[in-house]
């Protein structure tokens, strides 16, 4: 596997390797129902944000089940504004993407770009073909994240996971290398 170098920068963004710093931050977003509303589990409890952090700050990307963890920050000031993960899915040149914004960094297209420097370095240094985003259908914010990224809808899954008490439906949307080069 290619080393990922880092930090990457976009123009208005770092990403960068989760410390140990982030943690209060982290858990500051992460500890929030709305946050939590889309994501597997309840709000995160400071332990879980530990060992979160922890994880994201110590990734390895070697092998399929692996994921790159990446700490959003803006270039004029140093706080964490959220996380875009990409995860080596199982199957030759397969991908997942996922993301989180802090509530204040929310509106500003600050996950449109460092998910668009994650494809860049999916389809570039990490050599991926396909990469997927898997979301519930509620997920408005996710949805028109996908769509800003020229990602196509590619299944409805009608009621394919029951949490928070309730069947949700899943979406799945996903890009080419090809088309993400030539879009
Ligand atoms: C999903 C999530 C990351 C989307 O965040 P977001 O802020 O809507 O997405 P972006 O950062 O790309 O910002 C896009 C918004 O900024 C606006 N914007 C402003 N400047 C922009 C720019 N330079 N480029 C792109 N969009 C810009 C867009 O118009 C859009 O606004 P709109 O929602 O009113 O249409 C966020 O809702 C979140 O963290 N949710 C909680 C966790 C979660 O659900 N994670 C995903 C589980 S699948």
């Amino acid at each position: 596997m290619p080393e990922i170098r880092l930090p990457i920068s976009t123009k208005r963004l770092i990403l960068r390797r989760f410390e140990g710093r982030d943690l209060d931050a982290f858990h500051a977003y992460h500890s929030l129902p709305e946050t939590a509303r889309f994501l597997p589990g309840p709000p995160k409890s400071y332990t879980q944000s530990m060992e979160r952090v922890g994880k994201y700050a110590n990734f390895v990307y070697e092998k399929e089940g692996d994921w790159v963890c990446l700490a959003i920050e803006a270039k004029d000031s140093p706080e964490l504004l959220g996380e875009v993960v990409l995860k080596w899915l199982p199957g030759l040149g397969q991908g997942e993407l996922g993301w989180s914004l802090a509530p204040g960094a929310r509106g500003q297209g600050y996950a449109t770009e460092a998910a668009e420097a994650v494809l860049d370095l999916g389809f570039g240094e990490l050599g991926l073909h396909r990469i997927e985003a898997r979301l519930d259908a509620l997920n408005a914010g996710s949805a028109a994240l996908c769509e800003r990224l020229t990602m196509r809808l590619e299944a409805r899954l009608v009621d394919k996971w029951h949490y928070k008490g309730q069947w949700a439906t899943e979406l799945v949307y996903a890009i080419l290398d090809m088309e993400w080069r030539c879009r």
